[in-house]
């Protein structure tokens, strides 16, 4: 796994975009996976910006991403559809017919976690983007979850629940249950970038970095990974 320490969230931003545009351009129809949460904010605003001055362009561009609330999808503020829309997909040309979440509305959640699977087998993610929870997981895959699980529905726990309460009007109106793509799922892409900001990750960067490579920490996994690149600030690395 490469790392790359940079001295603030601006350097991480610029950082990560510079590795996913170097892929938008050798590649005009690359298949992005991309993440939720405030981390990758930063990054996409730079592909937006980019994408404005014409120099790179979605028109052909696939995108998968991790994860949905199970109860809330297009319409809700807090979904993530919402969230993609909002932060990423209406300030660049990507035709939204390519854009795939898990669908958090189906009334059976196994189907919908057998379609997204399906849907995921027949794609080739050419970079996953990534953050990575106080406690180590990526995506809904919360600590103790199989490095061997696919697509599946969680119940979120108590510090995830907390650490995104900030984005709703009061902690009781947080979902509780998720549907996720697996560990298995993320591993399969052929490049993977993992962002980091802040001190409050930084017990999770040095478990991730540092630890063991076991379920406790679900972002332990990625070391095993041929191609990925684990960006974090300095405050986010301090426990290096
Ligand atoms: P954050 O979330 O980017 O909002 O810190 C990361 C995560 O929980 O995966």
């Amino acid at each position: 796994m490469n790392l790359i320490i940079t001295k603030d969230y601006e350097e991480l931003s610029a950082k990560a975009y510079e590795i996913v545009k170097k892929i938008l351009l050798e590649k005009p129809d690359a298949t992005l996976g991309l993440a939720t949460g405030s981390t990758p904010v930063g990054l996409y605003k730079l592909m937006a910006a980019d994408c404005k001055k014409g120099e790179v362009s979605y028109k052909n561009v696939k995108s998968y991403n991790l994860d949905e609330y199970v109860g809330l999808g297009v319409g809700d503020e807090q979904s993530y559809v919402e969230f993609m829309r909002k932060n990423l997909f209406n300030h660049i040309d990507i035709d939204l017919k390519n854009t795939h979440l898990p669908d958090g509305m189906d009334a059976d959640m196994q189907k919908a976690c057998d379609r997204y699977n399906e849907m995921l087998a027949n794609a080739e993610i050419d970079v996953q983007i990534l953050g990575i929870g106080g406690n180590g997981h990526i995506a809904f895959n919360e600590p103790g979850t199989s490095f061997d699980s696919v697509t599946h529905i969680v119940n979120l726990t108590e510090k995830t629940i907390e650490d995104n309460a900030r984005f709703f009007d009061s902690i009781d109106e947080v979902p509780t249950k998720a549907i996720t793509m697996g560990i298995a799922n993320i591993m399969a892409a052929k490049s993977i970038i993992i962002l980091a900001s802040g001190a409050n990750k930084a017990d999770a960067v040095f478990a991730a970095v540092k630890g063991k490579i076991d379920e406790s920490c679900p972002a332990s996994i990625l070391r095993t990974h041929k191609n990925a690149t684990f960006i974090a600030d300095i405050e986010a690395a301090s426990k290096l």
